[in-house]
C-alpha cells in the first residue's frame, strides 16, 4: 500500500519543512497544504536556485505532481496569483491541471489584513504577538464566526458581495470607533479583488474527492504542514501562536480525508531553536553563540524578513511535540550550522517553582517562568555540508544525533547539512 506522509514543524516554525517536503515529493504523486496561509514562507533550493513559497505546496518544482490546497488553508487571492506568476516566470509551468484549491478554502479579504495590522498597532508592549500582518487571524475568526468568504463564493458574485457587505458592516464599527480609522468601502474592495478572484475559478475543486481518488488508485500523498507545533492555536504557547491547528492530526480535517489515511508522520526539527515574533523562549541566547546561529544559519524570516531569535535545542518542547504529533521519524535540519561551536548544549528539563519539569507547563505564559536545565555535549570544527553519509559525520555530530534520538525515542531518519536538495543524508 502506498504510504501517505504528514510533514510538520516540531518547534516554532521555519524548521526547514519546505526543503524536506521538496525532497520527499520524489516518492509521492500529490502534495497537500492543509492549514495556515501566506504567513508561511517555505524555502527550496535546487542546484543553487532559491524559491520561497507561501501558499502553493512545496512539491510544485517537481514536474508531473499534483499540488492541492485544502479547506483548512486561508488563501489570499492576490498572493496566490502573484505566486503563480512568479513560478511561471521562472519556467515552472503551473496551471489548473497541476494545482487545485478546495471550494471550501476561506479567502483572506483586504479587511482581514487591515484588521490584523490595526490590532497589532493598538496592542502595547508585551501584548503584541508580532503577527506576520497577512490577515491570518481575522480570516480564521470569520471562518469560526460563520461569516467567512469561501473560495466557491467567487462563482456566486451576488452571494459574495452580500457576505462582504455584512462582514464590513460589523468591522467598520471596529475601524471607526475602536481603532480610530476611516471605514472601509466594500465597493472599492470588491473592484480591487476582481482580477484576482476571477483567476481562482479554474483552480477550484473538490479536494477531498481528489485525495480519495489518488488514495484508491494506490498512490501516495504527502501532507505539508505550515508553522510549527508550538504555534498551534490549542497546544502552542498561547496567546503567542498562530490561528490554526498546526499539528499532524489536522492534516485529516484540513484536507478532507479520514485520519486512518495518515500513515506516517515526519517531524522536522531544526538542530537548534528559532522563533520569529513575540512569546516565551526558554533557551534563547543573547550572546556570541546566539549570533553564531543567527549568522551561520542566515536566520531571517522568509515571509517578513525579520531577524529570527535563536537559542539551543529545547528537548522539553520537542518531547511535547512528539507526544502531540506521534512522529515515526525526525528530519533533523541545519546540523551544519553547529559546526565551529566548541561545545553544544541541549535543554533536557526545566527548573520551576513546581520542581523539575520534563514537559512544558500548561498555564498561560508558563514557559516564561522556567529555567532551562542543560546538558553539554562536545562540538565539532569540521564543515559537514558536503558529507552524505552518517558514518562520515564527525563523532561529536553523531553523538548529538544519538542524544536527540535517545531523549525523544524517535529515529532521526533524514539529516540536512545545507539548504540545497542535494545536501541531505538519508539513513
Ligand atoms: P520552513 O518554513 O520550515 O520551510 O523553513 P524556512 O524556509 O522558513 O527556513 C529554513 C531556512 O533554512 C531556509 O532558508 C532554508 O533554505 C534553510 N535550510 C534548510 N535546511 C538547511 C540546512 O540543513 N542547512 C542550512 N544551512 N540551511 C538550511
Ligand atoms: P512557516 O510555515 C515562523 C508566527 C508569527 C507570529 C505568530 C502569529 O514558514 O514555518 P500570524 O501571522 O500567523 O497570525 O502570526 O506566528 N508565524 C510563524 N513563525 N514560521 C511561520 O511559518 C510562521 N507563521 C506564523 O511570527 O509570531
Ligand atoms: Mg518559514
Amino acid at each position: 500500500m502506498a504510504e501517505n506522509v504528514v510533514v510538520v514543524g516540531a518547534q516554532w516554525g521555519d524548521e526547514g519543512k519546505g526543503k524536506i517536503v521538496d525532497l520527499l515529493t520524489e516518492k509521492v504523486e500529490v502534495i497537500v497544504r492543509f492549514q495556515g496561509g501566506n504567513n508561511a514562507g517555505h524555502t527550496l533550493v535546487v542546484k543553487g536556485h532559491k524559491v520561497v513559497l507561501h501558499l502553493i505546496p512545496s512539491g510544485i518544482l517537481h514536474p508531473d505532481k499534483l499540488c492541492l490546497i485544502g479547506n483548512g488553508v486561508v488563501l489570499d487571492p492576490e498572493v496566490f496569483c502573484r505566486e503563480l506568476d512568479g513560478l511561471n516566470s521562472l519556467g515552472v509551468q503551473v496551471g489548473p491541471s497541476s494545482l487545485k484549491i478546495s471550494r471550501k478554502t476561506h479567502l483572506i479579504m483586504p479587511y482581514h489584513k487591515l484588521l490584523d495590522s490595526a490590532r497589532e498597532e493598538k496592542k502595547k508592549g508585551p501584548d503584541k504577538i508580532g503577527t506576520t500582518g497577512r490577515g491570518i487571524g481575522p480570516a480564521y475568526e470569520d471562518k469560526v464566526a460563520r461569516t467567512g468568504i469561501r473560495a466557491a463564493d467567487v462563482l456566486k458574485p451576488q452571494l459574495m458581495l452580500a457576505k462582504m457587505e455584512k462582514a464590513v458592516e460589523e468591522k467598520n464599527v471596529l475601524f471607526q470607533h475602536y481603532f480610530d480609522q476611516p471605514p472601509v468601502k466594500v465597493k472599492d474592495m470588491w473592484e480591487a479583488i476582481q482580477p484576482w478572484t476571477e483567476r481562482l475559478k479554474p483552480y477550484l475543486a473538490d479536494i477531498s474527492a481528489e485525495i480519495a481518488s489518488v488514495h484508491h488508485a494506490g498512490k501516495p500523498v504527502l501532507f505539508e504542514g505550515a508553522q510549527g507545533t508550538h504555534l498551534d492555536i490549542d497546544h502552542g504557547t498561547y496567546p503567542y501562536v498562530t490561528s490554526s491547528n498546526t499539528l499532524a492530526g489536522n492534516a485529516s480535517a484540513g484536507s478532507g480525508c479520514g485520519p486512518s489515511a495518515l500513515h506516517k508522520v515526519v517531524a522536522v526539527v531544526k538542530a537548534y531553536t528559532t522563533r520569529v515574533g513575540a512569546g516565551p523562549f526558554p533557551t534563547e541566547l543573547d550572546d556570541e553563540t546566539g549570533r553564531h546561529l543567527q549568522t551561520q544559519g542566515a536566520e531571517f524570516g522568509a515571509t517578513t524578513g525579520r531577524a529570527r531569535r535563536c537559542g539551543w535545542l529545547d528537548l522539553v518542547v520537542l518531547r511535547e511535540s512528539c507526544r502531540l504529533n506521534a512522529p515515526q521519524e525526525i528530519a533533523l535540519t541545519k546540523l551544519d550550522v553547529l559546526s565551529g561551536l566548541p561545545q553544544i548544549r541541549v535543554c533536557t528539563g526545566y527548573e520551576s517553582t513546581e520542581g523539575r519539569l520534563a514537559f512544558p507547563p500548561q498555564m498561560e505564559n508558563g514557559l516564561s517562568q522556567v529555567d532551562p536545565v542543560y546538558e553539554t555535549l562536545p562540538g565539532w570544527e569540521e564543515d559537514i555540508s558536503e558529507i552524505r553519509s552518517f558514518a562520515a559525520l564527525p563523532a561529536a555530530a553523531q553523538e548529538y544525533i544519538r542524544c536527540i534520538e535517545q531523549e525523544l525515542g524517535v529515529k532521526v531518519g533524514i539529516i540536512s547539512v545545507g539548504p540545497d536538495r542535494e545536501q541531505t543524508l538519508v539513513r
